[in-house]
């Protein structure tokens, strides 16, 4: 039985996930859309940007501190807004975004939390972002935005990825329903899992209390399929713009991946945006977010904010992805697995682990403060095939450096 200080990464906690949770929901939380090459292009993305140390720099303070999305953070950091999250384990939300708090990073809770905004709001200190799906009523959507109000969020990002729902074959394959029912796929994996369910039976009752309905409801199975049918399928920009007026804050869209909508976003006035393709979850072939983020730093930077989402594992990543422009990164995966396996203490763990490895690599290359990072700290391996070694003979003739 591995014990929690004997994890050292995120794969280390994903590992011990695994063997927790009930096979359908450790997939949910693993998997992507289709073959899953973009799940996997994200993270190959970083690996494909290698770090240039400098020597003789002044290190024995390495400050992080930045002001992303009118949100103070002493780490550049958000957790992902992720759905479910109490199916996983009992302490879900709250022990999530009290973490986020300690660790001096901001949190996103979604719509599809297990949680109520309010009770987030309550628990958590730190700098909190609530994440909105556009539904097809806007009496429906200005309710939710006028309960975000009224708890205190710092900023309302919209979700723009998720107008079709992505083909994730690992839900179909092991069997994911919501709320978990036993079918002839999943069975075994639950029956191999009893302390999950044991659990889950001790915490019953959970519910998605932020989906806005006209009567109230917030029990999972319904609002599923409610939430399906209510998905707004035509936002428009013009619409945007209505929202962010009702809002009246900080306004960030979520889910964008090209030049030309970044352009748009800067057109419409948004805070920020955040580069993501929903953890490789919806659309299946689109590069890893890091390739994508250096044309639109450059293109729209100066305008709005431009944070990254997507196969962030390791300090070295969220320092890399700060170096080619973006003001923060989101994590989803690593606190879900930490979370699943030791609840609020793995989490702990998973950010300290997290933020200590940004601090030491901004140490190992003599950046003291991430306002001074730029592409000078970076080399690109140009087109070296990810998967297989890779041999420098001469750095300077194999690797691009940026400029
Ligand atoms: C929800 O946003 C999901 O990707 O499952």
């Amino acid at each position: 039985m591995t014990r929690l200080h004997d994890c050292f990464n995120a794969q280390d906690f994903a590992q011990v996930a695994r063997r927790r949770l009930p096979g359908s929901l450790y997939h949910y939380i693993e998997g992507g859309a289709d073959d899953e090459l973009t799940v996997r292009a994200n993270t190959q993305a970083f690996e494909r940007h290698q770090l240039v140390p400098r020597q003789l720099r002044d290190i024995r303070q390495v400050d992080m501190q930045r002001r992303v999305f009118g949100c103070d953070l002493e780490w550049p950091v958000f957790m992902a807004p992720t759905g479910m999250t109490r199916l996983f384990h009992p302490a879900g939300e709250q022990a999530v975004a009290q973490e986020a708090a300690r660790f001096g990073a901001g949190y996103m809770l979604s719509t599809m939390a297990t949680t109520s905004l309010e009770d987030v709001a309550d628990c958590a200190t730190g700098p909190k972002i609530f994440q909105l799906y556009l539904l097809n009523d806007d009496g429906l959507n200005r309710a939710i935005i006028d309960r975000c109000k009224a708890a205190g969020y710092d900023a309302i990002c919209l979700t723009v990825d998720c107008v079709v729902a992505g083909n994730r074959e690992r839900d179909l394959r092991f069997g994911l329903t919501v709320p978990p029912q036993l079918n002839r796929r999943n069975i075994l994996s639950f029956v191999q899992r009893p302390s999950w369910g044991l659990r889950y039976l001790a915490h019953g009752g959970i519910t998605l209390p932020n989906v806005p309905t006209p009567d109230g409801s917030s029990s999972l199975g319904t609002l599923t399929s409610y939430f399906a049918t209510k998905m707004e399928q035509n936002i428009t920009w013009a619409r945007v713009e209505q929202l962010q007026q009702y809002w009246g804050g900080p306004f960030i869209i979520k889910g964008l991946q090209s030049v030309a909508d970044a352009r748009d976003a800067a057109a419409a006035g948004v805070t920020g945006i955040i580069v993501s393709n929903h953890g490789g979850r919806q659309l299946d072939g689109s590069p890893g977010v890091l390739d994508l983020l250096p044309a639109i730093v450059d293109a729209v930077g100066d305008q709005l904010e431009v944070v990254l989402d997507g196969g962030v594992r390791r300090g070295n990543h969220i320092v890399k992805a700060l170096a080619l422009g973006a003001r923060a990164c989101l994590i989803g995966r690593p606190y879900l697995y930490a979370l699943s396996a030791y609840g609020q203490p793995g989490v702990a763990r998973m950010l300290e682990l997290l933020r200590r490895e940004t601090e030491r690599t901004l140490g190992l290359i003599g950046v003291p403060h991430i306002d001074d990072l730029d592409r000078s700290a970076l080399t690109h391996l140009d087109s070296q095939p990810v998967n297989r070694p890779v041999l420098l003979s001469t750095g300077a003739q194999r690797s691009g450096a940026y400029s």
